[in-house]
């Protein structure tokens, strides 16, 4: 009988532009202050790309890290997948076949996908799915922002919360159930759209000179409702998903939560029991990086020797859709 093969993470690898945006910048920019930003999200800095730089430029930087830390050629690579919110070209190509042509990766399937925030998550699932059902061996997948391609810089309670990053995974082929990916789970409730939309220049609100004027091109956010709703969507996908593997938060190495807001973070962290030393937190120099923020918070931990093969990690997002999703993994980097 044919040996089951199960989905590995195999390498972890980031990117941050190198433009430092404090809040004492922002405050020259619209009416906000340090204290004001530190208080209500734990954030002080952010990253922003430089004009000539785009998501698929970050995501690239990214994807060649993780390439080298898996000891991998590209040629090695059967399929990438992006997810971001912040693509190079508004519809077509994917930020994903720029990516794989900058990485040489030909003759390969290259396509993004859309989940926000929980992107990262929704990419385990799917390079998971391929790999378990034997129709890949290499898939490198990547959450790619420049989220300030798409900020309101006008409006104070958007453009403090976000920066732009890119953090890239592989994930191979293994017959170690120990070391594999082991659990994957996504969410999605379409009602709540309207809290976390960028409402123009889509089939809904094609672009014309009034939706420009209007800003509809950039992030909205109905801030407090979609806090609210964070805090306990995010704790119960895990308590839920621990159950479902009969785990309990004493198997876990490290939490990863999405890094939105040190408040979130925080009290997800508490209501779950989780101690501090062990819930990641890069959201106070990074910001809100959507769907680069758990794989840079990954490649944060390991870069400071925090994980290492072996270590079990739970990951845990939440984002526009409203999207969510968790997953349990055991680190297989080297
Ligand atoms: O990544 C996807 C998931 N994202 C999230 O989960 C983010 C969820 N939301 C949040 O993190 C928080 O709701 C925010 C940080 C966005 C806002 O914090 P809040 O405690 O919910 O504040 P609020 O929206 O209720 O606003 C409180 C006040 C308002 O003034 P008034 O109406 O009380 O006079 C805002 O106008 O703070 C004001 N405000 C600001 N003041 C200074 C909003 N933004 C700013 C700002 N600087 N940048």
């Amino acid at each position: 009988m044919e040996k089951p093969i199960y989905a590995t993470l195999t390498s972890i690898g980031a990117y941050v532009p190198s433009r430092i945006v404090t809040n004492e910048d922002l405050s020259k920019i619209v009416d906000t202050s340090d204290e004001w930003i530190t208080k209500r999200t734990g954030i002080k800095e952010r990253r922003f790309a430089e004009g000539n730089e785009a998501t698929s430029d970050l995501a690239t930087k990214a994807a060649r890290l993780a390439l080298k830390r898996a000891n991998l050629e590209a040629s090695e690579i059967d399929a990438v997948i992006v997810a971001t919110i912040s693509p190079d070209f508004f519809c077509m190509p994917s930020t994903a076949c720029v990516v794989a042509n900058n990485l040489g990766i030909l003759d390969k399937p290259a396509f993004d996908i859309a989940a926000a925030c929980s992107g990262f998550i929704y990419l385990l699932s799917l390079a998971k799915s391929f790999i378990e059902s034997k129709t890949y061996k290499n898939i490198l997948i990547i959450g790619a922002e420049k989220i300030s391609s798409i900020l309101d810089m006008q409006d104070r309670s958007t453009c403090v919360l976000f920066g732009d990053g890119a953090g890239a995974a592989v994930i191979s082929a293994t017959e170690d159930k120990n070391l594999s990916v082991l659990d994957v789970r996504c969410s999605s409730n379409g009602q709540y759209q309207e809290f976390l939309m960028t409402p123009g220049c889509g089939s809904r609100n094609p672009a014309s000179v009034e939706i420009l004027q209007e800003r509809l091109q950039f992030i909205k956010m109905k801030g407090n409702e979609t806090f609210k709703i964070a805090v306990k969507t995010l704790t119960k996908d895990v308590v839920e998903i621990l159950a479902k593997n009969n785990l309990s938060k004493d198997d876990i190495d490290f939490f990863i939560p999405h890094q939105a807001n040190l408040r979130i973070i925080s009290a997800v962290g508490e209501a779950l029991g989780f101690p501090n030393e062990k819930v990641a937190l890069v959201v106070q120099k990074y910001g809100n990086t959507s769907a680069a923020s758990i794989p840079m918070a990954i490649n944060d931990l390991y870069e400071n020797g925090k994980i290492q093969c072996g270590s079990r990690l739970l990951l845990d997002a939440f984002g526009g859709g409203l999207t969510w999703g968790s997953a349990i993994l055991t680190f297989n980097g080297k």
